[in-house]
């Protein structure tokens, strides 16, 4: 008698939670693209997360869980337990999942680039980066449809059209590592499409470096499908002609283009941490939600426009209870940057953007 009770209350919480949301946003853009979000494993054992998930999104990309640092802590130790969790719960739900990410700067182990305690020799880091392609995709072959083969490998100073400074592949390979992980990626997994990710890619300096970057890969033979955008916005930035002319620009080059990490937060874009300054944390007002809401509507107005080329749109979060941008780049400012609030209720930015 107990157990039919709280069987029942769980069925009527459920009921409750999505009468309460009117409209799916996958099924809204059903006829446009399949829309994401990005996911921490543990995040979809919640109730309220999972039915949030489950009624918006048709796609989920791994927040953390497939990056070198935890499907490969230590030299040949790979662990796909958390990445397994989320092909089950997509296979469960008849969900796509993207790969993210194969090859990065950040959140690499440091053993990668060392070798008895020294530098490690070009060719061979190249085999542990084969290795690490090679196991990573074939053990999602199938279940990952598309990979993030190359983050944010191009440089976003003045005349640096590659990332140098701070990332070791560069250092140690040149700008050819870019190529390599492309082809390894390729043999890996034929099935899988393969995107090259960055950020700022509407910003005209650091776009004409991912460009050039692009073009010159392609013209060294790497397999590239598509390029995701990561979208990591502001209520101030991009304007829908930086938008446009962005998205212009990329399928020039015959590429399907991803949204990928699509945020809009209520403080300009900073790309270096640094320390809060007095007086400067916001609290979420209505002037704030209306330009948030007028920027959400105007992005996804052009990303409609732009149907034929985009592939995919994935939001990096699902409330702003839990988002990146809380400890980026200043630690401990609160940001509300998602289409759902911290209670996980729509905020007039999902009504701008369904109500098309
Ligand atoms: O796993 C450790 C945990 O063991 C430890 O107790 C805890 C204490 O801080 O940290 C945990 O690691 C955190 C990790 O997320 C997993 O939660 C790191 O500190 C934290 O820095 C890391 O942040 C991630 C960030 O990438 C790091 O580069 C964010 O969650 C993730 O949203 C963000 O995602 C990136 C994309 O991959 C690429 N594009 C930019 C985007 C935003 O930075």
């Amino acid at each position: 008698m107990r157990y039919s009770m709280l069987i029942l209350n769980l069925i009527l919480l459920s009921v409750n939670s999505i009468s309460s949301q009117s409209v799916s946003l996958y099924k809204t853009y059903q006829k446009y693209f399949p829309i994401g979000v990005a996911v921490m494993s543990d995040a979809l054992k919640e109730h309220a997360t999972d039915s949030l998930i489950k009624f918006h999104f048709k796609s989920l990309s791994p927040e953390n869980e497939m990056k070198p640092e935890v499907i490969q802590p230590q030299m040949g130790k790979f662990d796909f337990s958390k990445g397994d969790s989320l092909v089950a719960y997509a296979q469960r739900n008849d969900m796509r999942l993207r790969g993210h990410c194969l090859v990065w700067h950040n959140q690499t182990p440091k053993w990668f680039f060392s070798d008895n305690g020294g530098v490690i020799s070009k060719a061979k880091l190249y085999k542990r980066m084969k290795n690490h392609i090679n196991n990573t995709m074939r053990h999602y072959a199938g279940k990952v449809y598309l990979w993030d083969v190359v983050n944010e490998a191009a440089g976003d100073e003045e005349g640096a059209v590659y990332r140098e400074k701070n990332s070791s592949w560069y250092k140690i390979c040149g700008k050819d590592y870019i190529v390599k992980a492309f082809q390894y990626a390729k043999k890996a997994d034929p099935n899988a499409l393969l995107f090259y990710n960055d950020y700022d890619t509407e910003q005209p300096l650091k776009r004409s470096h991912v460009f050039q970057l692009l073009k010159d890969a392609k013209a060294a033979g790497a397999p590239i499908d598509g390029i995701g955008l990561q979208a990591h916005w502001s209520i101030y930035e991009p304007s829908e002609k930086n938008l446009r002319e962005t998205l212009d620009l990329f399928s020039s080059l015959g590429l399907k283009i991803q949204i990928t990490e699509l945020d809009i937060s209520v403080y300009p874009i900073e790309n270096i941490r640094r320390k809060l300054r007095d007086g400067e944390e916001l609290q979420y007002t209505p002037e704030l939600a209306q330009k948030q809401q007028e920027q959400y509507e105007m992005v996804f107005r052009v990303f409609r426009d732009y149907k034929h080329v985009i592939t995919g749109v994935t939001l990096w979060g699902l409330t702003d209870k839990n988002t990146w941008l809380d400890t980026f780049p200043v630690a401990g400012r609160k940001n509300y940057p998602l289409l759902f609030d911290v209670d996980g209720n729509e905020k007039a930015c999902f009504k701008s953007i369904v109500g098309f």
